[in-house]
């Protein structure tokens, strides 16, 4: 695991955007574009912002990029405005000026959700797998919403939210009542098969949790810990989020 540690979270974005606008820039080889694993979250939000400075100013070409959402919550409509579909089409798709079609997230109010699962699963898989990953820690460690005893072989599938998960995002909904109880998330598994993860955590609520990843024990009660086992993982962090380091 590479640890770059940055002044700021200003800084986090600029050196991660740089790696992610790189990826896109190289592309698969032989004419074929960039498949991004994209997250929902605070923390990844500057990078966003980053590479669509440059794809406004004409130094970033997206076209024919293609994004897998790692999360969404069940039982909010793709409308809902804090549906993870609606976060990464104002946060990513239109900002980067991806293709709508490109974009996958998966979808929370299908009927059969177990169904759904496999049917993102089979997405990734028919997009050739992702190329890089972006990830945000949550302060219970957990990755995606892969919360604390998730399994590090799990793939796509249905999950109940943590009770510290659900306070932290009663932020973005009007009551914390009105948090979602479960969500659909792709499994640690499915994560690690992306060629490189890239996890930018940033502030001190982070520390704890970016110190188990890193330095603690590969255990599932902190999930980030699976990054321990990828070859090409990268973590930037600020340095209140490095402070237990
Ligand atoms: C959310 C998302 C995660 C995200 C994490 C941290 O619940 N499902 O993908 O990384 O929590 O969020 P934030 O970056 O806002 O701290």
């Amino acid at each position: 695991m590479r640890v770059l540690i940055v002044e700021n979270e200003a800084e986090v974005a600029r050196a991660a955007a740089e790696q992610v606008a790189d990826v896109i820039r190289r592309g698969r080889g032989a004419g074929r574009a960039a498949v991004l694993g994209v997250a929902t979250g605070s923390s990844p939000l500057g990078i966003y912002h980053e590479l669509a400075a440059q794809v406004r100013g004409d130094r970033l070409d997206t076209a024919g990029v293609s994004a897998f959402a790692l999360d969404e919550y069940v039982g909010l409509d793709a409308g809902h405005p804090e549906s993870y579909h609606s976060v990464i089409r104002r946060t990513v798709t239109e900002p980067l000026r991806l293709d709508p079609a490109r974009v996958h997230v998966p979808n929370g109010t299908a009927a059969d959700l177990e169904a759904e699962c496999r049917a993102y699963e089979r997405a990734i898989r028919g997009a050739g797998g992702i190329d890089l990953q972006l990830l945000g820690i949550g302060s219970n460690g957990h990755v995606g919403f892969n919360e604390p005893v998730s399994s590090f072989a799990s793939r796509t599938r249905l999950k109940t939210l943590a009770p510290q998960t659900r306070a932290d995002n009663a932020r973005f909904f009007e009551s914390p009542e009105q948090v979602p109880v479960h969500c659909v998330t792709q499994g640690l598994g499915t994560i690690l098969e992306a060629d490189r993860l890239l996890l930018v955590a940033h502030g001190t609520a982070k520390a704890d949790a970016v110190a188990r990843m890193i330095e603690g024990p590969l255990t599932s009660m902190c999930p980030a810990s699976v990054l321990q086992l990828h070859p090409e993982a990268t973590v930037i962090v600020d340095r209140e989020a490095a402070a237990e380091l």
